[in-house]
């Protein structure tokens, strides 16, 4: 009683409400009925077994320290880390997924000339993959996007994503989903390996940080400014171990898709993920998308048993305001998502910085920025330039993020507006975002720095057109397009008029646009859409060629030999270490399906402390290699290796070839002052020993070519109940000089299982033939 009654063709799209509330009751008996957060609502009542979990009737004791095991309720994966996963599920020999699961093809499609020549090349290009992706689809029950249907985040928001729902999805950006309330998290192929088999997935629970909007958003401002803004407050490691909660009375003045952008971009703070309560934006949103039946649902779950917001008095961890009124647009780079300047001082830090002042394209759209609301703003802005004879000064691309959203601006005219105005339209994929842009006008290899203005969520070194000197400067696509009309870094649109041929001025009026579109979405192009409930079929036969140099079948990983771990120290990292630097993207792209030979880029964008140089490493006997070469020779002598780094180390995205690729190259541990949650996650799923220095300053002691041997690795492993603790390690000089070192590891019980199988694939192949 309470609940609405949902018809089954809505089921798999409409979160188990009832259970989910039932289980919140056991939660509230556990902990006394403390009020809760929203995120600590949704996240606890998937929690398989709460009296398991949850071990004190005190927050304080559970958030940042307990390990949660949870059931999501769906899956969605991109066809480039879905190869990984789908390889990774096969191994387990199940006939089909134990939870609704989506796979979505948009990270392979490149961006040149727009949809018509892009995609049929593409596909041509990447067709064993896609039918690899396909076969498993129709094998295991899956539905398939295929190329051209749009971008994962923006079709889960469309299709899937809803109030209460929990999902992992494998891509960082997966928490755009929280913009409608999800608890959505970005994890490895692995981790979604977990979710597909009904395998607990576990995650240390986070804790929650609040963040209060309080005024309205108005004029130039907009949803992107909220989370580039957070973004220059907390930097790029402030979120690290916390699900971002947003409250306060300015979250009304914000539409669900601007609720998406905002979480969608927590990923650059490092945040778990990101959510919002719900509210009639959303109730709105779902109807615009035709899914009144959720609404009805979600209402009845608000209403009568208070879920779907935080409770009355729920505590934060840490709290920070914004307010909206005072917000100001937002420029945040180059290089990294953190550098925030507001665009009122852009141009004085352009000179100041000797930043390029000529600006070379503009970007719009991706999975950050695609909503009908943020077009229809950057298509106001585009008809004031051409009412007043203006054209764009600069190169100027459009990447719708699915299908719905662009056969609803082509209905509306607003594809139109954009193409007659000089804009090319891109496919609905990820394409210039994910360094599929075949960028026409600067050679990859140019050493002249550049810039460029895009609606993206993320601005790594060569990530969008594969050159190291291009620097991206995030910003809403309201600021991106009103700067292609000036195409100079000094341009303020909000307070400053552009000089017209004929002398006179012209001045932009802050962008209008509508939250949804009056008639509703249309869906367009009925070839993009998949069956709704697709159902396994074991005849299908899964598409892999032996001879293909894209798709590998997986051997599993070697179980831990019950010994302490003895390696030598292959490299010294300095700096910055992210996912792109640790597996390239680009060009690489192309073999996330085969281990083998996508490993030949592995760490190749790291900086060697010691010399300074990028993919340099030294042999015992001083001869250089590259990194991944070195790392095959080592494998082929049968040494072992560590990697020793700094802070952050992994941060970006949940690209688990970050961890397979060393694993695989015969690596064992990796020694830094910090990591990056996600990364270190996957590093422990496949059976490597991730730790971090006691002591920051141990990192100085330690040099290439020494040998580092654990000390009481077989006892830790043994040890009852583990979650985290200490593991000495022996350093040894080639003098033969030696010192002890301490160390942190984060091994949760089931961690260390996954260690001792070789790999926590091993470990659920394993617990499935008992
Ligand atoms: Fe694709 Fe870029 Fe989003 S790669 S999923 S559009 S972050």
């Amino acid at each position: 009683a309470g609940f609405v009654q949902v018809p089954k063709e809505f089921q798999s799209r409409v979160p188990p409400y009832a259970k989910l509330v039932g289980k919140l009751n056991k939660v509230r008996d556990i902990t006394n009925n403390t009020p809760l957060t929203l995120a600590e609502k949704i996240l606890y009542s998937h929690l398989c077994d709460p009296e398991e979990s949850l071990v004190s009737s005190n927050l304080e004791d559970i958030r940042g320290l307990q390990y949660l095991k949870l059931n999501p309720d769906r899956v969605a994966m991109q066809d480039a880390s879905a190869q990984m996963a789908l390889l990774q599920f096969m191994t387990t020999g199940l006939a089909q997924t134990a939870v609704p699961g989506s796979i979505h093809c948009d990270h392979l499609i490149v961006g040149k000339d727009g949809e018509s020549e892009d995609l049929p090349s593409s596909i041509a290009t990447n067709k064993e993959v896609f039918d690899f992706l396909q076969s498993c689809a129709d094998k295991y029950g899956m539905q398939f996007w295929g190329p051209g249907s749009g971008i994962i985040h923006q079709i889960v928001l469309e299709n899937f994503s809803a109030p209460g729902l929990m999902m992992l999805g494998t891509d960082s950006h997966t928490p755009n989903a929280g913009g409608l309330g999800a608890i959505a998290i970005g994890v490895g192929g692995a981790d979604a390996v977990d979710a597909l088999t009904g395998t607990p997935w576990e995650l240390k629970a986070p804790k929650i940080l609040g963040v209060k909007l309080t005024g309205q958003l108005q004029g130039w401002t907009s949803p992107k400014d909220v989370i580039t803004k957070l973004a220059g407050i907390l930097t790029v490691r402030g979120g690290t171990g916390y699900i971002v909660e947003y409250f306060g009375e300015g979250v009304g003045s914000l539409s669900c898709t601007g609720m998406a952008t905002i979480c969608n971009m927590g990923a650059e703070i490092g945040a778990t993920t990101s959510t919002f309560p719900y509210q009639d934006a959303h109730r709105r949103y779902l109807h615009a998308t035709g899914r009144g039946v959720l609404a009805d649902a979600a209402d009845a779950a608000l209403k009568n048993f208070n879920f779907l917001r935080a409770d009355e008095g729920a505590q934060y961890d840490k709290v920070i305001e914004i307010n909206l009124n005072e917000l100001e647009p937002h420029v945040n780079g180059p290089f990294t998502p953190d550098l925030s300047t507001p665009i009122s001082e852009f141009g004085t830090r352009a000179t100041q910085e000797e930043w390029p002042q000529k600006i070379s394209a503009g970007l719009i759209g991706s999975c950050t920025n695609s909503s009908y609301q943020d077009m229809t703003r950057a298509a106001d802005l585009v008809r004031q330039a051409a009412k007043a004879g203006l054209k764009p000064r600069i190169p100027f691309f459009v990447s719708p993020g699915s299908e719905q959203i662009r056969a609803t601006l082509e209905r509306d005219g607003l594809i139109d507006t954009f193409k007659s105005n000089g804009a090319i339209v891109l496919a609905n994929a990820c394409g210039p975002c994910i360094g599929q842009w075949d960028r026409q006008d600067i050679s990859k290899s140019s050493k002249e720095t550049n810039a460029i203005f895009t609606s993206f969520n993320r601005n790594f070194r060569a990530r969008n057109d594969g050159n190291r000197n291009t620097m991206n400067f995030l910003t809403s696509p309201e600021m991106v397009t009103a700067m292609i009309y000036s195409g100079n870094a000094q341009f303020n649109p909000v307070t400053d008029p552009i000089v017209l041929e004929d002398g006179s001025e012209f001045k932009f009026s802050a962008p209008k646009g509508q939250e949804l579109p009056g008639e509703g979405f249309t869906l367009g192009r009925e070839k993009f859409y998949p069956p709704v409930d697709p159902q396994p079929d074991a005849s299908v036969e899964i598409k892999v060629s032996p001879t293909s140099d894209r798709l590998q079948l997986l051997d599993p990983f070697q179980p831990w030999n019950g010994k302490e771990i003895k390696t030598n120290v292959l490299l010294k990292v300095e700096g910055k270490c992210t996912t792109d630097h640790i597996s390239a993207a680009g060009v690489w792209l192309k073999y996330k399906g085969h281990l083998e030979n996508i490993s030949y880029n592995t760490l190749i964008g790291a900086q060697n402390k010691e010399t300074g140089e990028v993919n340099k490493a030294y042999d015992l006997d001083g001869t250089a290699f590259g990194i991944p070469e070195l790392m095959m020779k080592w494998k082929d002598e049968n040494r072992p290796w560590t990697v020793v780094a700094e802070h952050n180390y992994g941060e970006g995205s949940a690209r688990e070839h970050a961890a397979l690729s060393p694993r695989f190259l015969g690596g064992e541990m990796i020694l830094v002052k910090s990591f990056a949650r996600i990364h270190e996650t996957n590093l422990k799923k496949q059976g490597m020993l991730p730790l971090t220095f006691a002591n920051e300053s141990d990192y100085d002691k330690i040099s290439s070519g020494d040998v580092l041997e654990t000390i009481g690795l077989p006892e830790l492993v043994e040890k009852e109940g583990n979650n985290g603790g200490e593991l000495d390690v022996k350093v040894t000089k080639p003098s033969g000089e030696s010192f002890i070192i301490k160390t942190k590891h984060t091994m949760s019980k089931d961690q260390v299982e996954f260690f001792k199988a070789g790999s926590a694939i091993n470990f659920i192949g394993q617990s499935r033939r008992a």
